[in-house]
């Protein structure tokens, strides 16, 4: 398979992921969650709307819930660009290639420019926000995960390959690749703006889907506060899996489902830059993955079959990726 080259010089400088926008039924219920368990920092509210951070972020919000009465949904996708003048290149471009950008008011953040990637994904790029302190400093008020800054988010799509060649397209580089079947079709890919590994995570499924987004923490002992904190409040049965190691990715990690459902991870920091070219995309097949240091049990099934929606996108199905296996099914092999 010819994977695509990088493009070092895109057509407008996306730096990272930077936010998430959600629907919740239950504003206080959310809240409770989020800063009781998680440990996010609550930047503004209103009755239909809440601002958060991490502790360590200095713009104003890295997620946003949002009041429905319907279903809960991944409203929008937050990318930050380096100035306006690359939002302006960023609205040019889409139009370009027959997308349909729209300039958007926002609370809290800069000029803002909204789109939808050629997947039907809603994103929104803008190049600041309000300024606000660093919570890190204030350590009598860190709470559960203590969750320093976001960090990736992943979706499920139906066509990899084909999302592959559109981010690479703005300039996103790839450092791991998953191949799986006969024919090694290309069924993952971890992709970045900034120096580290991941920024957004594709993996194929039914799709366009949210799997999950992240924050990272600094230890380990974190990750185990916000699971006690989630059995202290209530919370206890949104612990999805892990504490764990990815195999892939070289990183510990916990997964929470928040009350709506909306995935969210919690993860040690990255474990190397991916700033030099000599980071070249690193080709995982099902044997490399076989042999990596992952432990810890697999994920329950739920994990790969449940994800966010997105406002009026219907997922196309796709089959579980061969070789993906479930708690329920490597639980049931000590019972034959
Ligand atoms: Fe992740």
């Amino acid at each position: 398979m010819a994977f695509p080259r990088p493009v070092y010089y895109p057509p407008f400088n996306i730096t990272r992921a930077g936010h998430m926008v959600l629907s919740v039924r239950d504003l206080a219920r959310s809240r409770d969650f989020y800063t009781n368990v998680i440990g996010l920092v609550v930047s503004d509210e209103d009755a239909d709307t809440i601002y958060l951070r991490g502790l360590e972020e200095i713009g104003h919000h890295s997620l946003v819930l949002e009041k429905t009465t319907g279903q809960p949904e991944c409203c929008r996708i937050g990318l930050r660009v380096l100035t306006d003048e690359e939002l302006e290149k960023a609205a040019r471009h889409f139009t370009s290639i027959g997308l349909a950008p729209r300039w958007a008011e926002v609370p809290f953040q800069g000029r803002t420019l909204h789109v939808a990637d050629p997947f039907g994904v809603p994103y929104e790029l803008c190049a600041s926000m309000t300024r606000v302190d660093r919570a890190i400093m204030k350590s009598m008020h860190h709470a559960g995960g203590a969750p320093l800054r976001f960090d990736h988010l992943q979706l499920h799509m139906t066509e990899i390959a084909k999302v592959c060649d559109f981010y690479t397209s703005l300039g996103f580089r790839t450092s791991d690749y998953l191949v799986a079947g006969p024919s090694e079709d290309l069924v993952g890919v971890f992709m970045h703006r900034k120096d580290i590994p991941w920024d957004l995570v594709f993996l194929r499924g039914s799709g366009p889907r949210m799997h999950h987004f992240a924050y990272v923490v600094s230890t380990a002992q974190d990750m185990f506060r916000a699971c006690d904190c989630a059995g202290l409040f209530k919370f206890g049965p949104l612990v999805e899996h892990g504490p764990g190691r990815h195999g892939m990715g070289h990183v510990q990690f916990t997964y929470f489902r928040d009350p709506d459902g909306h995935r969210l991870e919690l993860v040690l920091d990255a474990p190397h830059l991916m700033t030099d070219v000599e980071n070249e995309p690193v080709r995982w097949d099902p044997e490399k993955r076989r042999n990596a240091i992952d432990w810890g049990n697999p994920p329950p099934r739920r994990w790969y079959d449940d994800a966010t929606h997105f406002p009026g996108i219907e997922p196309k199905i796709m089959p579980m990726t061969p070789g993906r296996v479930a708690l329920e099914d490597y639980l049931a092999t000590f019972s034959r």
